[in-house]
């Protein structure tokens, strides 16, 4: 198949055809101006068609020659302004690869656009009110479009290569998942007066050698450069954020790094408080971009952040423990630590990205890793029992595809769920059990190690009520096993039972468990008898 196409929209005098010809030029491909074969076609100038036939017959023209150009064929094409106006339009010719929306200043569009004729819609003795009433029109189909460039500040040859830029490949084998999702002012409790609409859909994109990208990668997402406030702690920084600052600055982002504490016992307001501070004192403005680089700690803190700084601003994650990867920095859940619990404050706060670059965990210290592993076994037993079946024998193919499918999982029932009402609860399988031991242990026992006995105890529950196959369990303990997770534990029952009535995600007063039916498919209960949750324990004391 020919590559996709580069398509450059816009309005009038934001620069299509100039831009264009540069990038094709650029990247040796043709350029191919639509409002040029509809005039070429026609035998006369786009504004002869407009006085001669009307409107209406050029429209006609351009949608015909939309949907010719449904098919990736390797071009540069600059479409007018107009023309991805009706959503048919567009549609077809985002089909064809990727489109970007060049934007500009009204005062720049007059400046540029002064002295030319030709330009049918301008007619008309006020130009400025003329396009600034023509913006306005037209404001909602561009804000439709994901990608945009702002051009007003930029030379031909600098919008060129952001454009060249955006238009990159993912490093070899890699993977791009898009997450589509409510804005975090979508009530849940269906108090607003208008339906909300889905935010753009994200991109998360999982590659080796994603990290020396960033800098394009957030341009190519729509970013505008400019300053960005990188937040990590010493031990990530260590390794990680030289790659990252490099990227950023080839770019024309200005990052600035924040380093806090390292460890959980840092996600706190406080924490949050000496951020707030610091962007202050470097007046860190509207618009400016948080970047979280770390753990699930750094992502959910510098996302607490970037969701109540100036009400909230841009966020991009870069995750860099394998937790993260496949569940933290996807699907919005920021916040913090209380005294009184894990968690208790926090915000809906949709990234803009995810980079995953599954080469950064190379410095990670061993029990972590395996840590991250037990949630990529729940993912499996909730959503991907081909990777269960490779994690129980074999092992994946490849680190990146594992990670990819994992959190595939989670994407889809972050769609399905943005706001944790319904089925985004089977993530916690194997979390009730899982933090009632790790509370337990007094954190002794890692996150990831606590969840996979959780799950263990998860499927012996559900085999127990019936409810899956009675060798289920046994599957489960083998992948654990497999993967270097514990399989019993030394603990008393009733403790761990009282210790489970302390978990805030408890609706209501009865205790709820995710369990698998089989592998691939879970469900939650309710109700569960004290003697079924002891039976299952039982199963996993040593
Ligand atoms: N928001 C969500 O949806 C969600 C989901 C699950 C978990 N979480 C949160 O995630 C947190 C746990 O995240 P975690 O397990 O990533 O822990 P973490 O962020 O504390 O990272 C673990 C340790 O690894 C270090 N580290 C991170 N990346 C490294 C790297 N590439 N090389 C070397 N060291 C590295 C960190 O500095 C830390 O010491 C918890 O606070 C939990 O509440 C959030
Ligand atoms: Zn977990």
């Amino acid at each position: 198949m020919a590559e996709a196409n580069i398509v450059l929209t816009g309005f009038m005098g934001t620069g299509k055809t100039t831009i264009g010809r540069a990038v094709a030029e650029g990247l040796e491909r043709r350029f191919v101006d639509l409002d040029d074969v509809i005039a070429e076609r026609a035998g006369k100038s786009v504004s002869e068609i407009f006085e001669q036939d009307g409107e209406p017959t050029f429209r006609a023209a351009e949608a015909r020659l939309c949907q010719e150009m449904r098919e990736p064929a390797g071009l540069v094409v600059a479409a007018g302004g107009g023309a991805v106006v009706d959503p048919v339009n567009r549609d077809a010719l985002a089909a064809s690869g990727m489109m970007v929306c060049l934007d500009a200043d009204p005062e720049t569009i007059v400046r540029r656009l002064a002295g030319q004729t030709g330009r049918p819609l301008l007619s008309g003795s006020d130009r400025p009110a003329r396009i600034a009433e023509l913006l306005a029109q037209r404001a909602g189909a561009y804000e439709a479009i994901p990608r945009h460039l702002q051009t007003s500040q930029l030379s031909v040859g600098a919008a060129a290569e952001r454009v060249m830029g955006m238009a990159i490949d993912l490093p070899a084998g890699g993977h791009r998942l898009r997450l589509k999702t409510m804005p975090e002012t979508a009530d849940r409790n269906k108090a607003t007066l208008q339906p909300s609409s889905p935010l753009p859909p994200y991109d998360i994109l999982i590659a080796e050698g994603l990290i020396a990208q960033v800098g394009r990668r957030l341009l190519a997402a729509g970013l505008a450069p400019g300053r960005c406030a990188v937040v990590t702690n010493p031990t990530v920084a260590e390794y990680h954020a030289g790659g990252l600052v490099a990227s950023l600055r080839a770019c024309g982002f200005e990052p600035e790094v924040y380093e806090v504490p390292d460890g959980e016992a840092h996600k706190t307001l406080a924490t949050a408080a000496q951020l707030y501070d610091r962007f202050a004192a470097s007046k860190l403005a509207r618009g400016e971009l948080v970047l979280a680089i770390g753990g699930g700690v750094i992502g959910d803190l510098a996302g607490f952040v970037a969701a109540t700084w100036l009400r909230g601003v841009p966020f991009v994650q870069v995750p860099t423990t394998l937790l993260s990867m496949v569940d933290a920095s996807m699907g919005g859940k920021v916040g913090v630590d209380l005294p009184s619990g894990k968690n208790l404050v926090g915000a809906f706060k949709q990234p803009a990205l995810v980079l995953s670059d599954p080469a950064l965990l190379a410095s990670l210290r061993a029990a972590e890793f395996r840590s991250g592993l037990a949630e990529v076994l729940k993912s499996a037993i909730i959503g991907a029992p081909d990777l269960f079946e490779q994690l129980a024998g074999d092992g994946p193919p490849s680190l990146v595809s594992m990670i990819a499918d994992a959190a595939r999982v989670k994407v889809r029932l972050v769609e399905r769920d943005p706001f944790e009402s319904g089925d985004r609860a089977w993530l916690n399988l194997g979390h009730t059990f899982g933090h009632a031991l790790e509370l337990y242990s007094d954190f002794t026992l890692r996150h990831g190690e606590a969840v996979a006995l959780g799950m263990i105890a998860a499927a012996e529950l559900s085999a127990g009520l019936g409810r899956c196959e009675a060798a289920l369990p046994g599957r489960v303990r083998q992948a654990t096993g497999r993967l270097d997770l514990p399989q019993a534990y030394s603990f008393e029952i009733d403790r761990v039972i009282e210790l489970m009535g302390t978990d805030k995600k408890r609706a209501g007063r009865t205790l709820r468990f995710v369990i698998p039916l089989k592998i691939g498919e879970v469900t939650l209960v309710q109700d569960i008898s004290h003697e079924a949750v002891r039976a299952a324990l039982a199963t996993i004391r040593r």
